[in-house]
């Protein structure tokens, strides 16, 4: 089949005010790069000549600034799903201009097939090749692009040449059947492929191919810190007291970890530490540290749905693609983070918080209960069916002015009764097998920094202390409130709500 090739600000103009758009691509890391920056640009032409033109947008995860921020900016969005991480985007999403809905990564391509969303107008999908009968060959990150490319009326192919064809191999596409035909998803192993290795698509949906030569747009992570350094000792220091204990298999478990600064120094951690054997990974996303501990032999395997590395760690895997190649495999969102086969694996999930409360529960997406800071991803997907869930965070944010330890979270992404351990850079927080108040005692005693401890035990003081999970509802929010009121939480005064 011969394809339309043309450039990206002509591919832009097949795109019409109100159309549903998908994008490939987890992260940065095989979103497209070249089109929705036209997008953006044809969306300010369109707004100075007075007229309308927003899209609707569906990705694996995050992408780009040279989507989400382009869009944002450009005000040429007017939903957003299942999540992002850009400043222009959230800015955008918490003043109202962009509406969006923050879901599980796992069930967005299921709930596109069940008909929750409506129809796709196009999926742009960006590829490293193109054969003439429809067989793409993704690049960095999967995402959601087999479930996108079938569902879309339109496809609109981005091949970068950053992406060599060399990476064939990589991938292992899969769609599950939906119920009531679903059958079990036989990954049995970490390495198990059960798919494709290409994405084949109907070629006479293909509209427009667009070259570019663009960049993965990973940023750099923050150097490690004395915080980030403690929470991963305590992390690796826990998880090797469960392998001597038994409770973790001598065989171990596979991890997962999660996105951020936090989640890539406690990888590096485990890593180095010498009590924990040679590991493999089942996770969403493969970030530099996975890499750098593969290199030193640490980590034997890992699945996830994109490399999202920096751009030199990229430029060293394709340039090493004959150790890499047996050593990592890239899946759509919908099985990288499937419940079902995170608990047949039998995880070791780490995540952060952004807030944990004194009995558990955690808050990974909400700034002080209203403002949106990424999303939930996939947090919940593992969570909710690990063999162990572990949640980080440091223990104070913005030097010492906020406790992510609080009474009660803002918001609840993660209940108390999924997350089995809480790691702070003060300690260690095992709350299995722990009732409410037990586990009060233990966070409090364990995790919260020295400035705060105080302030937890007053304010059990204010609650009834017998109830199931003691709380004054009056109270639960008054460290929320400090904050608010004076930037400091530490300036919490419980004699206005005795
Ligand atoms: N209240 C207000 N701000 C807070 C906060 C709190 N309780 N806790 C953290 N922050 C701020 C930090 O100060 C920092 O701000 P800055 O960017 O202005 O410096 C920012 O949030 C990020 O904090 P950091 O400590 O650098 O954490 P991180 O990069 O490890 O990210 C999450 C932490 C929670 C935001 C991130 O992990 C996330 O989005 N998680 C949800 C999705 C997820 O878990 N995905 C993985 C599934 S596989």
């Amino acid at each position: 089949m011969a394809y339309n090739f043309m450039s990206a600000d002509e591919a832009a103009r097949l795109i019409k005010n109100g159309d549903v758009i998908a994008t490939s691509g987890f992260t940065a890391s095989g979103a497209p790069k070249e089109l929705p920056t036209a997008i953006a640009h044809y969306a300010e032409e369109e707004h100075k000549a007075g007229r309308e033109f927003k899209i609707a947008l569906f990705t694996g995860a995050s992408t780009g600034d040279s989507c989400d921020g382009e869009l944002a900016r450009a005000k040429a969005m007017s939903f957003r799903t299942p999540y992002q991480s850009n400043k222009d985007l959230r800015k955008a999403i918490n003043a109202g201009e962009v509406n969006y809905i923050d879901a599980h990564l796992s069930q967005l391509a299921q709930e596109l097939r069940y008909g929750t969303y409506g129809q796709i107008d196009v999926a742009i999908i960006e590829a490293a090749d193109l054969s003439a009968n429809g067989d793409i060959l993704l690049t960095a990150g999967v995402g959601n692009a087999p479930t996108y490319a079938r569902l879309a009326k339109k496809i609109i192919v981005e091949i970068n040449d950053m992406h060599p064809k060399s990476i064939l191999g990589l991938h292992d596409l899969y769609e599950p059947s939906d119920p009531p035909y679903r059958k079990e998803i036989p990954i049995f192993s970490v390495k198990d492929r059960i798919g494709t290795l290409t994405l084949k698509v109907d070629p006479s949906k293909i509209i427009a191919v667009v070259n570019t030569h663009r960049p993965n747009e990973v940023g750099k992570f923050t150097p490690i810190d004395e915080t980030t350094a403690k929470i991963g000792c305590n992390v690796a220091k826990f998880l090797a007291s469960q392998l001597k204990s038994g409770f973790i298999p001598k065989e171990f478990l596979p991890i997962q970890s999660g996105v951020g600064n936090v989640a890539n120094a406690v990888l590096g951690f485990l890593g180095d530490d010498k009590d924990i054997p040679a590991f493999t990974m089942y996770t969403e996303v493969i970030q530099d540290s996975v890499i750098e501990q593969m290199k030193k032999g640490r980590i034997s395997f890992a699945s996830g749905s994109s490399l999202t590395v920096t751009e030199e760690v990229l430029e060293d895997i394709y340039g090493t693609l004959d150790f890499f190649r047996e050593k990592l495999v890239l899946r759509p969102i919908e099985i990288s983070n499937n419940p079902e086969v995170v608990r047949r694996l039998g995880l070791i999930a780490l995540n952060t918080a952004l807030e944990a409360d004194i009995y558990g529960n955690v808050n990974s997406t909400h700034v002080v209960g209203n403002k949106m800071m990424n999303g939930i991803g996939g947090s919940g997907d593992f969570t909710r069916n690990a063999y162990l869930s572990i949640y980080s965070c440091p223990s104070i944010q913005k030097g010492g002015c906020i406790s992510p330890i609080v009474p009660m979270v803002s918001h609840v992404d993660h209940s108390e009764h999924s997350v089995k351990v809480l790691i702070t850079d003060q300690g260690i927080a095992d709350l299995r097998g722990k009732s409410p108040k037990e586990r009060a005692k233990c966070i409090i005693e364990n995790c919260v920094h020295p400035d705060y401890k105080q302030l937890m035990w007053d304010y059990l003081k204010l609650t009834d202390g017998c109830a199931q999970t003691p709380h004054s509802l009056k109270a639960a929010f008054a460290l929320h409130n400090a904050f608010n009121e004076t930037g400091d939480m530490r300036n919490v005064d419980w004699s206005k709500y005795e």
